[in-house]
């Protein structure tokens, strides 16, 4: 089937997950491809099986070679062990996951791989990372959409997944149903030590208790998972490893040579957070 028919099929389907970002009524209708709300705004379906919801243009620091960089990055296992343990964490494997800025959707894809069985739907700002996404996976639902003007039903989603995106815990317990999850990774404070290590002074160290504790604030009852493991890569890995991140931009490609970067260390927490029953 082609990913537009299919995508049409899950809308149909899924229609009630949606609302207009304009006017915030729900969409009634899917007419061929095009979906319109009650006050006839319409949002068309790509042929890739996107939707398209932001209401003004974004630009986006992150450019179709660096997100295929940091594909392959992903399909090396580069974030594995930490989405093994965040996948021990999901409550509602059959539930309605929605992965908030979710780039090129990797993430998602290996969660589904894994056994994440209900709808899955990934959106980001970023056109290409959602274009990216939509080639390459099956089984997710992608969309261009801002948290800010998120166009999501209330109180249908089981799971939010939030890795190493932005938050808005009112919206997310706008989206979640009652008792459901949000499952936010963050980095722990020696997160890519390695790369740091090549910042300017006052970037070298980190420090996650701001966002830490904004969560607690929002989750008073949340874990924590710290989850920490190093990574080997070989030359070409260190290339786009150097090229995924706006830490590596900078890198003359001499010091690529370097040898500490061909041993990683990936330093994260994740927070789980739940909404009140
Ligand atoms: C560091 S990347 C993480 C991407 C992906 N979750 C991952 O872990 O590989 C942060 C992502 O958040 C997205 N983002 C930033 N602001 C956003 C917003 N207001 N709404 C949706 N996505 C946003 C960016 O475009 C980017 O893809
Ligand atoms: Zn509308």
């Amino acid at each position: 089937m082609k990913k537009i028919d299919k995508a049409k099929t899950f809308l149909s389907e899924q229609l009630h997950l949606f609302k207009c970002p304009v006017c915030q009524r729900s969409f009634d209708a899917l007419d061929g491809y095009q979906l319109s709300c009650t006050h006839n705004h319409s949002f068309d379906l790509s042929k890739k099986g996107t939707l398209h919801f932001l209401l003004k243009p974004s630009k986006s620091e992150y450019s179709r070679p660096m997100l295929l960089s940091r594909q392959r990055i992903a399909k090396m296992g580069f974030w594995q062990p930490m989405l093994d343990t965040l996948y021990s964490l999901i409550e509602n494997i059959n539930g309605v996951a929605l992965d908030v800025g979710c780039g090129e959707g990797a993430h998602s894809a290996y969660l589904i791989e894994k056994g994440l069985a209900g709808p899955v739907i990934a959106f980001d700002i970023s056109k290409e990372g959602v274009n990216l996404g939509a080639a390459t996976y099956e089984d997710i639902f992608f969309l261009v959409a801002d948290l800010a003007q998120s166009p999501f039903a209330t109180e249908q989603f089981d799971t939010i997944l939030n890795i190493l995106s932005p938050s808005n815990y009112e919206e997310f317990n706008r989206l979640l149903k009652p008792g459901g999850q949000v499952i936010k990774v963050i980095p722990g404070k020696d997160y890519l030590k390695e790369l740091r290590a090549f910042q300017p002074k006052e970037n070298q160290s980190y420090s996650n208790k701001e966002v830490k504790d904004k969560f607690m604030t929002h989750y008073p009852k949340a874990s924590e998972h710290a989850v920490r493991y190093s990574v080997d890569l070989n030359d070409e890995e260190v290339t786009d490893f150097l090229n995924m991140t706006p830490l590596g931009w900078h890198i003359e490609a001499s010091e690529k040579e370097i040898v500490s970067l061909h041993h990683i260390t990936v330093d994260m927490v994740i927070l789980v957070g739940n909404k009140p029953q």
